[in-house]
């Protein structure tokens, strides 16, 4: 029989086939990464490649146009009803005819990359806890009797090559046998990484997702996520419900102690908001309750053990025993969400590092990566405590520190979760001390000016924790606020802004409804906060005895900050500025990477057993970083890199 010749671009790969071969068996064949969930029946699209053009002499082969098959009816109908970018042929429908070159476009390829926006950051590979497979199911037959989950199990095993599947649960009995005759005998089965029918449905069916979640102690978030391409179809947050228990985690511990019952009062309210946020994010997106098939959590030890149900008292007091280091994986209706997520679905916690320092460092250290570095890397996680990690490739160190919610907004006169209306952004005249500042979303603009078209519908509600660390380093930089953390209050002769609060003076940032002020006692509590931070991160940069080389700011109010301005307060300890870069919520990603990648959660398990992991409260040292640390930006420590 003739012979085709085909290469695969961008792998590189090859072979010959007998003519009339697919282009999809090819690929398969050589171990080629080209995708399909419909197991070549021309219904998904996933197996969308190209003929390459140009002169291929050198693999020895031609690709013309003729040496490939044309498009046969079933291509045409997949063409005429969803479209096909141009050139673009099924790769399950077009045979090898001739030599020719293909070309995997990278969303044709199962182990695709997210690319993230930072360059420096690594690409997620796309190996999803769940996938989905289409199989066509022998009909039952009285002379060769086998159950109809069986028969899938079959068809899974010779289309799919799956094989070893576990029992399936029982709602996929349940609605097994209707699903096969609804759909004709031909069904979507979503299987786990571990071997597990998660779901069936009718026929074709191309959806799943799974969402993030970070419980952080002041505000949750949901990222939901499709399986299949890694995109963020919907986020949304709240504050944590828990607040009304005690705004920081020792006061929620304390709750516990002092009130029997508390721990599980405090489990339902967080166990609601995360139900309420995952229906929110699946009416945002049009997401379908039964197509969210995992979630991966992350929060710090006690949210971890609030979320799961586990009293947290041990955490409160020394040794911080945690009631277990390892991942938790439960179903996901074990946490309440029945009717939220499918069924099926299964939670997965990443592990806590230490009684002090959480899955959500866990998380960050997946995202940030610093364990694949030469550079010394501080990462810095700001959330109600902050989780500090320290290290390179051959050492990491951890810690938390108990900076209090201000950073994050709570616990500011007009602070607020960054969200539409909050101020994130400041600037202020160091000659006549007027402010000019952006709300989120907006533009940058003078308060003595009517509001720019992009304020009109939020107006300004209060001021987000980016907001709070800029207003206060450009009043620092004016001079309206003293190294000591003082509003100056002779400056009230030369301006209105400055005004008298008690016996202490405030500064007006917005003249509106609601005003929006800086007073004395918001300056102290950041000053706290960074104090307590910078402490942390020097504590572990002691102990290493090597400055940082790279510094990463994570948390939900570090997607806005300017860096310059963090280490302006002494926030972070001095560090070349280029080096410094500020991530947002890296905790949701590293979630994300969880639920995208499960190899990664072995990753995390394993590089957490390394850490060191630092107790602050019993190292003397401490308490002398964090006095020094009161001052701004620090009374001791030289910052070289801010004078450049
Ligand atoms: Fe599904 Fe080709 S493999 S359309």
């Amino acid at each position: 029989a003739a012979e085709a010749k085909v290469v695969f671009t961008p792998s590189g790969k090859r072979g010959a086939f007998a003519a009339g071969t697919t282009v999809l068996e090819a690929a398969r064949a050589l171990g080629v990464d080209l995708d399909s969930v419909c197991g070549g029946r021309g219904i998904c699209g996933r197996c969308q490649c190209k003929l390459s053009e140009g002169d291929f002499s050198k693999f020895g082969v031609k690709s013309k146009t003729d040496h490939l098959s044309g498009v046969n009816a079933v291509e045409e109908r997949y063409k005429s009803k969803r479209g096909m970018k141009d050139g673009r042929r099924l790769g399950c429908q077009s045979k090898l005819l001739g030599d020719v070159v293909i070309d995997v476009p990278e969303e044709s390829q199962v182990h695709k990359q997210v690319v993230r926006k930072r360059a420096e950051v690594r690409n997620i590979e796309i190996d999803p806890a769940v996938r989905l497979y289409y199989v066509e199911v022998a009909e039952p037959d009285m002379h060769h009797p086998s159950g109809d989950l069986e028969r899938v199990m079959t068809a899974l095993n010779e289309q799919w090559d799956i094989t070893g599947l576990e029992r399936a649960d029982l709602p996929v009995l349940q609605s097994l046998q209707k699903a096969l005759r609804e759909g004709e005998w031909k069904i979507t089965v979503a299987v786990r990484w571990d071997k597990k029918i998660v779901h069936i449905w009718p026929g074709f069916h191309d959806k799943a997702f799974g969402a993030a979640v970070d419980i952080g102690s002041t505000t949750m978030s949901v990222h939901l996520t499709d399986l299949q391409n890694g995109e963020v179809v919907a986020s949304v947050g709240a504050m944590n419900p828990q607040i009304r228990f005690g705004e920081d985690l020792m006061s929620r511990v304390s709750y516990v102690m002092m009130n029997p019952g508390g721990d599980q009062e405090m489990t339902q309210v967080v166990r609601e908001t995360l139900g309420y946020l995952l229906s929110q994010a699946g009416l945002e997106a049009s997401v379908d309750v039964t197509d969210i098939l995992e979630i991966v959590l992350v929060g710090n030890p006690i949210m971890h053990h609030l979320m799961l149900g586990i009293d947290p008292t041990e955490l409160g007091w020394a040794p911080f025993a945690l009631a277990t280091n390892q991942p938790v994986r439960i179903r996901a209706s074990e946490l309440g969400l029945e009717g939220k997520t499918n069924p099926g679905a299964r939670a997965y916690f990443l592990p806590c590092v230490a009684g002090h320092v959480g899955a959500d460092a866990a998380a960050v250290v997946l995202s940030e990566g610093p364990q694949y570095r030469d550079e010394m890397t501080l990462v810095v996680d700001v959330g109600t405590n902050a989780e500090i990690v320290y290290g390179n490739k051959e050492r990491l160190l951890a810690c938390s520190s108990p900076t209090g919610p201000a950073l994050e907004g709570a616990q500011i006169s007009s602070g607020q979760r960054a969200a539409p209306g909050a101020i994130e952004r400041v600037r202020i005249d160091k000659e006549t001390l007027e402010p000019r500042f952006r709300v989120i979303g907006g533009d940058l603009w003078s308060d003595n000016e009517a509001f720019p078209e992009t304020v009109k519908r939020t107006g300004v509600t209060g001021i987000c924790g980016s907001g709070i660390i800029e207003v206060m380093a450009e009043l620092y930089l004016a001079g309206v606020i003293t190294r000591d953390g003082i509003i100056d209050g002779s400056l009230a002769a030369k301006t209105d802004r400055i005004v008298p609060e008690g016996r202490t003076f405030s500064y007006v940032l917005h003249r509106g409804e609601p005003e929006i002020r800086v007073t004395q006692a918001d300056v102290r509590a950041i000053q706290l906060a960074k104090a307590a931070l910078y402490a942390g991160a020097q504590l572990l940069i002691d102990k290493i005895g090597k400055p940082p080389e790279r510094v990463v700011l994570a948390g939900a109010f570090g997607s806005h900050i300017d860096t310059k301005y963090a280490m302006i307060l002494g926030l972070i300890p001095d560090c070349p500025l280029d080096m410094v870069a500020s991530v947002g919520n890296a905790a949701g990603t590293g979630a994300r990477i969880a639920l995208l990648n499960v190899k990664s959660r072995d990753e995390i398990r394993e590089v957490i057993t390394r850490i060191e992991k630092i107790e602050t409260a019993v190292e003397p040292r401490f308490q002398e970083h964090f006095v020094d640390a009161m001052a701004i930006p620090n009374k001791t420590a030289p910052f070289p890199n801010l004078r450049k």
